[in-house]
C-alpha cells in the first residue's frame, strides 16, 4: 500500500453511525501503524463474503497481519511512559506503562458520563470502506464493552497494554443441527436439543435471536494477539482489569449497515438453566439494542484519532 492510498483514506460513516470529518490524520507518521497498514491491502483483495470461507483459509490469509500485530511496538505506537512494574498496566511480563485513558482528548469530564467503567474511548486510525478499519479501544479500569457481534467479519485484536476478561460465543451455522441428521439418519444430541427448542422456546424469542455456543471465559493480556471469525468467537464482550487496557482492533471488513454488517448488542438467554457449563454450551443470543449505560466516545490521542469526538452509536 502506498502512502498516497493512505492520503486518500476517507473515513465515512459506517454502521457505527460515526461521521468522521474528512481530514488527514497522521497516517503517514513513520510509526508502526503505517507499516501495519501497508500489509493489509494485499491480504484483503480477495476478502468478501467471509462466511463462505473456511476458518482455516481465513486464518492462513490473516496470519501475516497477525504476525505484524505481534511485532507492533505498543510503547512506540502510543508513546507510552514506562513505570515500575506493577505500578501501571503491563506491556508484557517484564514492563509496565502509564495508562492513557485520561489523556484522550477531550477528557471524560467534558462529557455527561459519570461512570468511566461504562465508557470506553475509541481512537480511530484508518479505514478503507469494504476493506478494513483500524482503531484503538481504550478501557478505564474495569471498563466494559457489552456483548456484540461482527457479522460476516473477522477481527484481529492486539492487546497493547493491560489485561481483559473475555466472554465469547460461536455462532451456530444454519445447517449445524441438520447436517448430521441427513448423513446419519438420526439426530445428534445438539439437533435433539435445538429441535426441542424450536418447538417451544424459540417461538417466543424476539426477532434477530440467534443460536450460539458459549466458549469458556478467558483472560487476555498484553501483548497477546487474538482473532475472531464469522462463526468462531464472533460475539464477544470485554471487561478490563484493574489497570485498564488498550486494544488495537483490525476489522476485516469494517461494519457497514449498507452491507448488512451492523453491530448488534445481545444478551444471552440460557437454553437450559439447569445444565452444567462444559464449554461449547448451547444458548440463544437475543438482540438488546445498545445498553443505555454503555458509551464509546471517540477522541484524539497525540497525533492519532479524530478531533471529531462524539458518543458512538453502535446500535442499529
Ligand atoms: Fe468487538
Amino acid at each position: 500500500m502506498s502512502e498516497t492510498s493512505f492520503e486518500n483514506d476517507r473515513r465515512q460513516s459506517n454502521s457505527m453511525n460515526v461521521e468522521y470529518h474528512q481530514h488527514h490524520t497522521a497516517i503517514e507518521h513513520p510509526r508502526d501503524h503505517s507499516n501495519l497498514g501497508r500489509i493489509l491491502q494485499p491480504a484483503l483483495e480477495s476478502f468478501s463474503g467471509l462466511s463462505t470461507i473456511s476458518r482455516d483459509t481465513l486464518q492462513k490469509n490473516l496470519q501475516p497481519i497477525m504476525n505484524a500485530l505481534e511485532r507492533l511496538d505498543a510503547q512506540l505506537l502510543l508513546d507510552l511512559k514506562s513505570v515500575k512494574v506493577g505500578e501501571g498496566p503491563r506491556l508484557n511480563d517484564s514492563q509496565s506503562c502509564a495508562a492513557i485513558y485520561d489523556d484522550i482528548q477531550p477528557p471524560m469530564n467534558h462529557h455527561s458520563v459519570v461512570n468511566t467503567s461504562s465508557c470506553v474511548r475509541y481512537v480511530h486510525i484508518s479505514e478503507i470502506p469494504d476493506q478494513y478499519s483500524i482503531g484503538i479501544f481504550v478501557f478505564a479500569p474495569y471498563g466494559r464493552i457489552p456483548l456484540h457481534d461482527h457479522p460476516d467479519m473477522c477481527v484481529l485484536s492486539r492487546v497493547l497494554y493491560g489485561d481483559l476478561e473475555r466472554r465469547s460465543l460461536d455462532l451456530a451455522r444454519l445447517d449445524e443441527d441438520v447436517m448430521d441428521h441427513s448423513k446419519s439418519g438420526r439426530r445428534n444430541w445438539m439437533s435433539n436439543f435445538f429441535g426441542r427448542e424450536n418447538n417451544t422456546t424459540q417461538q417466543a424469542l424476539p426477532k434477530g435471536t440467534k443460536r450460539a455456543f458459549k466458549n469458556h471465559v478467558d483472560h487476555l493480556k498484553a501483548p497477546q494477539v487474538t482473532a475472531l471469525f464469522p462463526y468462531e468467537g464472533n460475539l464477544h464482550e470485554f471487561v478490563a482489569g484493574p489497570n485498564g487496557a488498550a486494544v488495537l482492533d483490525v476489522l476485516l471488513p469494517p461494519y457497514d449497515n449498507t452491507q448488512n454488517r451492523d453491530c448488534t448488542f445481545y444478551e444471552i438467554r440460557e437454553t437450559d438453566p439447569g445444565r452444567k457449563p462444559s464449554g461449547k454450551e448451547p444458548c440463544y443470543v437475543v438482540p438488546t439494542g445498545q445498553p443505555e449505560d454503555f458509551h464509546c466516545i471517540s477522541g484524539r490521542y497525540g497525533d492519532l484519532g479524530e478531533d471529531d469526538h462524539q458518543d458512538m452509536d453502535f446500535s442499529v
